[in-house]
């Protein structure tokens, strides 16, 4: 790629942020989601740090201010009405102000502050300490709220939460969610998004089931663990919260916090004995779980790889999972499909069961980095940057065309090039630095 090229995509991904920006958060893309979604802003803070530090700290801070005094952080914070997105605070009625959903999303929070401090030291002391606090809280409620027995897993109670909506492993699991009673009501996403790149709507009908589940539970967090029709061990959030109890003890040490760091210390141990359970032997990988039933989903997805961004250590495993990916590889032009794409469910274009997406590559590669499988990184990364260049910023890419799908313009799309798949990127080896 020529010079220019590489600027003016520099340039164009800026620029997605800036007009993405809202003051003080940044939505995902205009019109599909036009709030702050939770792991969108954290990843959209890594982008921001490629020209902006202070923004970047900035995105964090605006989401924990939508922690609530249980110590959750919700998927999405309605700072401002905007009728083009559905379910919208009415029908989740969770009464806070802001307004935000009742559920959460993967914590990937601590892990980019990691990378924020790293290369560009604290924000004000003060500051970092009450990001730590409230970190530690969230954490803390995954603990207590989630894994009420101690098990070392935590669960999900709605496939919104993983931020992997429809993935085939919430078909079994979701098959038990009652729909009788949802009613009608009228979708906004497919009045932005062609409807066969969107979830189907038996999967939608059964989101609304849920939501109006926990609403009428008063999305009290027991009735939830005790109740929900949904229950299950997310692969990704399982990994994603594991690697950042390890930054966040990494963090408050730092800070001289030493009671976060112990904390986060014994949670995230508590968390890879839990993740073991996990371990498909039949597929060579980890997969989702549901509580419910204690049955393991029935193929990998690319979420199983985040098993070595958690930090797995069996060179077994890892061996194992290294030539899968390679063989996931083969059959796509570009890595990394979100589904096996030699399954018959694989689905190049449909959201969550075939595309790529950027923020599970810069994940995964990272943890390819880690276990020392630089060249597989690389080739995550060098597929990243091709499907960008050809295609420009979107939600999401065909593995097999190279062509975009679901929102353009999307914000952690132009952020994972700005921090990582951009030749020009600062990347000194994976997120840690
Ligand atoms: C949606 O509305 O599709 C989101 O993924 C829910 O967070």
């Amino acid at each position: 790629m020529s010079i220019t090229e590489i600027s003016r995509l520099d340039a164009q991904a800026r620029a997605i942020l800036k007009e993405n920006d809202r003051g003080g958060y940044t939505v995902p893309t205009k019109g599909l989601y036009p709030f702050q979604w939770n792991w969108d802003s954290a990843l959209v803070a890594l982008g921001y740090a490629a020209f902006d530090t202070g923004r970047a700290w900035r995105e964090i801070e605006t989401l924990l201010e939508g922690q609530w005094g249980n110590g959750m952080v919700p998927h999405i914070i309605f700072w401002r009405d905007d009728a083009g997105y559905f379910p919208g605070p009415g029908e989740w009625d969770t009464r806070r102000s802001p307004p935000t959903s009742g559920i959460t999303q993967p914590p990937v929070v601590a892990t980019v502050m990691r990378r924020l401090f790293a290369r560009s030291g604290p924000p004000d002391p003060g500051r970092l300490d009450a990001m730590l606090k409230a970190i530690d809280r969230w954490h803390q409620w995954f603990a207590d709220a989630r894994d009420p027995n101690g098990t070392g897993l935590v669960a999900i109670v709605h496939p919104w939460e993983s931020g992997r909506d429809n993935l085939p492993d919430w078909d079994h699991p979701m098959s038990y969610v009652d729909i009788s009673k949802v009613g009608t009501y009228q979708r906004r996403d497919t009045q932005h998004i062609d409807a066969g790149q969107r979830p189907a709507k038996t999967d939608y009908d059964r989101y609304m089931a849920l939501v109006q589940f926990g609403r009428s539970h008063g999305w009290d967090d027991k009735k939830l663990a005790d109740h929900s029709p949904f229950w299950v061990a997310d692969v990704g959030t399982n990994a994603i919260l594991r690697r950042a109890e390890h930054d966040l003890a990494w963090l408050a040490e730092r800070a001289g916090e030493t009671a976060i760091a112990e904390r986060a210390r014994l949670r995230g141990a508590n968390l890879a004995r839990g993740f073991d359970g996990l371990w498909s032997e039949k597929l060579g990988g980890y997969v989702s779980m549901d509580l419910r039933r204690g049955r393991l989903a029935e193929a990998l997805t690319a979420g199983s790889w985040l098993a070595l961004y958690a930090g797995e250590g069996d060179p077994a495993r890892i061996a194992r999972m290294a030539g899968l990916l390679e063989q996931w590889l083969e059959p796509v032009g570009f890595g990394l499909p979100s589904f096996d794409p030699g399954h018959p469910l694989f689905d190049p274009i449909l959201y969550w069961r075939g595309p790529v997406w950027a923020i599970i590559n810069r994940l995964v590669a990272d943890g390819l980095t880690r276990a020392g499988l630089t060249k597989l990184a690389e080739r995550i990364r060098a597929d990243t940057e091709a499907l960008i260049r050809k295609a420009g910023f979107y939600e999401y890419f065909n593995p097999v065309t190279a062509e975009g799908g679901g929102g353009d313009s999307f914000s952690w799309t132009a952020a994972m090039w700005l921090d990582w798949a951009s030749p020009t990127a600062d990347k000194i080896g994976g997120l840690e630095v």
